[in-house]
C-alpha cells in the first residue's frame, strides 16, 4: 500500500495540514469511525443487560473485541483484558487495587524518571499511604536508562517497577524484557505504560512477562475514551474491585456484596461500547497494514527528520543517538524561545507539534528544562511533512533571533 493511498484513508489529513501530534492522540480512519456510525444506527443497546437481539449482537461484538485483543497482545487468557477509559484508568485501578493493598511501610516502588504523570502520582499516593518509598532510575546523557541504574534501584524490597516502554517525549525505547526479567529475579511485579509503543511495535505480553501493561486506544487509530488494561489472571484474581457498582457483582445483599468473576469484577457501570467496537477496527487496521509496513514506513520518515533536525544549530534535540532505540517521537527547543511560541508559529504554517511539559514535569526538571516542542510521527506522515516542519522552525528562528539574549 502507497502512501497516498494510507492517507485517503484518514478523512481529516485531506486538510493542509502536517500532522506530526500522534503522540498525544492519533487521527482516526474512515474504517474506525465507520464501524461506530453502523453500532449507533445498526445495533446500539446495553451490552450484558437485555435479553433482546440487539443487546444480545451490542454484547457479542463487544465481548468479542476483547478475545480480539487478548489475540493482538498474546494474553494466555481472554478474561485478562479489562476495559478502562485510558491507560490513566488502568494505571490508578493497579495502584489501588494492587499497590494499596500489597505495598507495606517500608517497601519500596521503583519507577524510570521518563514516566508520564499517570505512572507517577498514583504510586505517590501509594507511597504516602502505605509508608513506603519511591526511587527513580535516571538517565545518562543519551537519554536511556542505563544498565547500572537498573541494577542499583531494583532490589529486594522493590516490590512493584512502574516503567513506560516508549518515553512520549524522548522516544527512548526502553528495554522492558530485561528489567523485567530482573525485576522478577528479585522478587518485584512490573507494570509496563505501552501507550506509546503499541501504536508501533508488536507487543506479547507472555513473551515479555508483564505482569501488568496498558495502553490507551486513541494513541492507537481508536476513539478517545476507551483504553486497556492486561493483568495475569493469578494477580488480577486476587485483586480487589476499583470501582464499584453494576456489571461488577455477583449477589448484592443490604450491607455485603460479593463480586462477579474476570473480567467483569473490574468493568463497573455501562462501558464505553462504541469505543470498544472502534478500537476493534483499529487494531484491524493496524493488522491489516502489518506492523512491519508500519515500521518500514516510520523508520524512513523518523530517520529524515533525525538528520535534517539535527542540522539546524539553533535547535537544541533531546534524542538518543541509538537510532534502534528511538520511537517516533523527537522533542526539541529553539534556544532561548519559549516552546509555547514557537509552536504558535509553526502552528501558523500548518504544522500540529505539542509543546509544554507533556505530563512530564520530573523529566523536565531533571533535564533542567520547563518545557519542550514534540513532534512525534505514525505510519501516516511523509518526509514532505518534516520538510514543511524544518521550513516553519526556520520561519520561527528569524522571526525570534533578534530577542534571543
Ligand atoms: N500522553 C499524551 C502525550 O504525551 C497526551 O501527548
Amino acid at each position: 500500500m502507497k502512501l497516498e493511498e494510507i492517507k485517503k484513508d484518514f478523512p481529516i489529513l485531506e486538510n493542509d495540514i502536517a500532522y506530526l501530534d500522534s503522540g498525544a492522540t492519533t487521527q482516526k480512519p474512515t474504517k474506525v469511525i465507520d464501524a461506530i456510525e453502523e453500532f449507533y444506527t445498526k445495533y446500539n443497546a446495553n451490552p450484558h443487560r437485555g435479553a433482546y437481539s440487539l443487546s444480545v449482537q451490542a454484547t457479542e461484538v463487544y465481548e468479542n473485541t476483547r478475545t480480539r485483543i487478548s489475540k493482538f497482545i498474546n494474553s494466555k487468557h481472554r478474561e485478562e483484558i479489562i476495559f478502562t477509559k485510558n491507560a490513566t484508568e488502568a494505571l490508578n485501578l493497579i495502584a489501588y487495587s494492587y499497590g494499596m493493598d500489597n505495598i507495606k511501610q517500608d517497601d519500596e516502588i521503583v519507577l524510570s524518571i521518563m514516566e508520564h504523570h499517570s505512572n507517577i502520582v498514583p504510586w505517590q499516593k501509594v507511597c504516602k499511604v502505605t509508608n513506603s518509598k519511591l526511587n527513580y532510575m535516571y538517565i545518562n546523557d543519551e537519554f536511556e536508562i542505563p544498565d547500572e541504574e537498573i541494577e542499583t534501584k531494583i532490589t529486594n524490597k522493590t516490590k512493584i517497577v512502574g516503567i513506560t516502554h516508549v518515553s512520549n517525549v524522548l522516544g527512548t525505547i526502553n528495554n522492558i524484557k530485561k528489567i523485567i526479567k530482573y525485576a522478577h529475579k528479585k522478587g518485584a511485579i512490573v507494570v509496563v505504560d505501552a501507550s506509546q509503543s503499541i501504536p508501533h511495535m508488536k507487543i506479547d505480553v507472555q513473551d515479555l512477562d508483564a505482569d501488568f501493561l496498558v495502553f490507551s486506544g486513541h494513541k492507537m487509530l481508536a476513539p478517545l475514551g476507551i483504553g486497556v488494561l492486561y493483568g495475569k489472571k493469578e494477580i488480577l484474581n486476587k485483586m480487589t474491585p476499583f470501582l464499584m457498582g453494576g456489571d461488577m457483582i455477583e449477589y448484592v445483599y443490604e450491607q455485603e456484596t460479593t463480586f462477579a468473576p474476570l473480567p467483569n469484577k473490574f468493568e463497573a457501570g455501562t462501558q464505553n461500547v462504541e469505543g470498544v467496537i472502534g478500537l476493534g477496527a483499529a487494531i484491524d487496521y493496524i493488522e491489516n497494514l502489518g506492523y512491519d509496513k508500519i515500521q518500514e514506513i516510520e523508520k524512513e520518515v523518523v530517520s529524515y527528520a533525525r538528520q535534517e533536525l539535527s542540522k539546524l544549530d539553533y535547535l537544541t534535540l533531546y534524542l538518543t543517538p541509538n537510532e534502534k532505540n528511538h520511537s517516533g517521537v523527537i522533542s526539541f527547543n529553539i534556544n532561548g524561545v519559549h516552546p509555547h511560541d514557537v509552536a504558535s508559529i509553526l502552528d501558523s504554517e500548518g504544522v500540529c507539534v505539542r509543546s509544554g511539559n507533556h505530563c512530564a514535569q520530573p523529566l523536565m526538571r531533571f533535564l533542567g528544562i520547563d518545557s519542550t516542542c514534540r513532534a512525534s510521527f505514525y505510519f501516516y506522515n511523509a518526509k514532505e511533512d518534516v520538510d514543511r516542519l524544518v521550513n516553519a522552525l526556520d520561519k520561527a528562528y528569524n522571526m525570534f533571533k533578534k530577542y534571543i539574549i
